[in-house]
């Protein structure tokens, strides 16, 4: 099975860059995504390249979740929202770390290797490790035909389109999404009831028109990009679901601005982190109005009774951040899709504001295809 991708994909359709164009293209995006996989009356959803029955699905004991850069990012996600809905316990890992530390392969676990390519090296070679030692491993890749997705047992699309600017944005949201309906299918061979599973539903039908909602408030989110670009460094927090969003809004950052940026859980600031925050650190929190508000609130707290500047990503203004970027609400389990967003065109408007080579970052290959 092979998908040519039309030529008109590759022009830039009156954007200045490509990741402007893929960051735009996303509610498209994730409506293919979606497209003709929900099961509105089983409230599931239809994975047709999965390969895996539902006896089988019910045996997994545990998932491993593996990928590089951005892609480890949403397998992170993606570990949080399958033990969530499906209740299986799951973590992502770096695939050249995997590779490299002679891992237990357990037959009860599932792996899931995750690559836009589908032809990241680190990826590939623990993909082939994995199967030489007999696991069963999908592929969650945005290239049909790719090595990585040739080479695994079966797996889910994630349909973005192709993506062309170094950073990837359009697919590491899709992958997300890929992810949910992974675990949604998962959680409903399970013991996910259907009132959730229609609840789930209804979350990602309301995804597409919420990230244009969200690309809608660019010329605000612009003119703070502009206000921080001057900083030689920023911290990125979040705690729990919100933590991989950091990681990622701060990998962004630093790919296209060179800004140094790292990502630590919200919880662990006491535990050193602190230590840095002064005026010049400014912090981007992630700020969802879920049960770990009032924590997130308190670390808010924290950093402001220190002097740091705070920009918050939230549901409402938060009183203790000097910026707010509010984000439409989803259900809980949803949240990260939508919160990463704003943070795409954070960190490109600072690094456009710095004059940066926002789709060709120094040192950066799209795909890394050599070990
Ligand atoms: C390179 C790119 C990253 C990407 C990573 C994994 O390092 O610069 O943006 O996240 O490879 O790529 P993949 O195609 O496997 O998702």
């Amino acid at each position: 099975e092979t998908v040519e991708w039309e030529a008109a994909s590759y022009d830039m359709g009156g954007h200045d860059t490509y990741m402007h164009k893929e960051i735009s293209e996303q509610p498209d995006a994730v409506d293919r995504v979606l497209r003709g996989r929900i099961d509105d009356r089983f409230s599931t959803v239809h994975l047709g390249g999965l390969n895996l029955d539902a006896r089988e699905a019910r045996t997994i004991r545990r998932i491993k979740i593996l990928g590089c850069g951005t892609s480890y990012h949403a397998g992170l996600i993606g570990a949080g929202l399958i033990e969530s809905m499906a209740r299986i316990p799951a973590d992502a890992e770096p695939a050249s770390e995997f590779r490299y530390r002679n891992p237990v392969v357990d037959p009860d676990t599932l792996y899931i290797a995750v690559s836009q390519s589908g032809e990241t090296y680190d990826v590939l070679a623990a993909v082939q490790e994995l199967k030489r030692k007999g696991a069963r491993v999908l592929g969650v890749v945005n290239v049909v035909g790719s090595a990585i997705a040739r080479e695994a047992d079966g797996g889910v699309y994630v349909h973005a389109g192709p993506e062309v600017c170094v950073v990837s944005t359009k697919c590491f949201t899709n992958t997300v999404v890929a992810f949910a309906l992974l675990a949604l299918h998962l959680g409903r061979i399970r013991d996910l009831s259907v009132t959730d599973g229609k609840r789930i539903i209804e979350g990602l039908r309301k995804l597409p028109a919420q990230i244009s909602e969200i690309l809608e408030s660019e010329e605000e989110i612009k003119k703070l990009a502009e206000q921080y670009a001057g900083a030689q460094s920023m911290m990125f927090i979040g705690r729990v679901r919100g933590y991989p969003v950091a990681l990622e809004a701060s990998l962004k950052l630093k790919e296209i601005s060179y800004i140094h940026a790292e990502a630590y859980p919200a919880s662990e600031l006491k535990h050193g982190p602190l230590a840095l925050i002064e005026p010049a650190l400014p912090t981007v929190a992630i700020v969802p109005n879920d049960d770990l508000l009032e924590k997130n609130r308190a670390a808010l707290e924290e950093i402001k009774a220190r002097s740091g500047r705070i920009l918050a990503v939230a549901h409402q203004p938060q009183e203790k951040a000097d910026h707010t970027i509010v984000v439409p609400k989803n259900e809980d389990e949803l949240d990260p899709i939508l919160m990463g967003i704003p943070l795409q065109l954070f960190a490109y408007h600072t690094a456009l504001a710095m004059g940066r080579d926002i789709d060709k970052p120094r040192n950066l290959a799209k795909s890394v295809t050599v070990e």
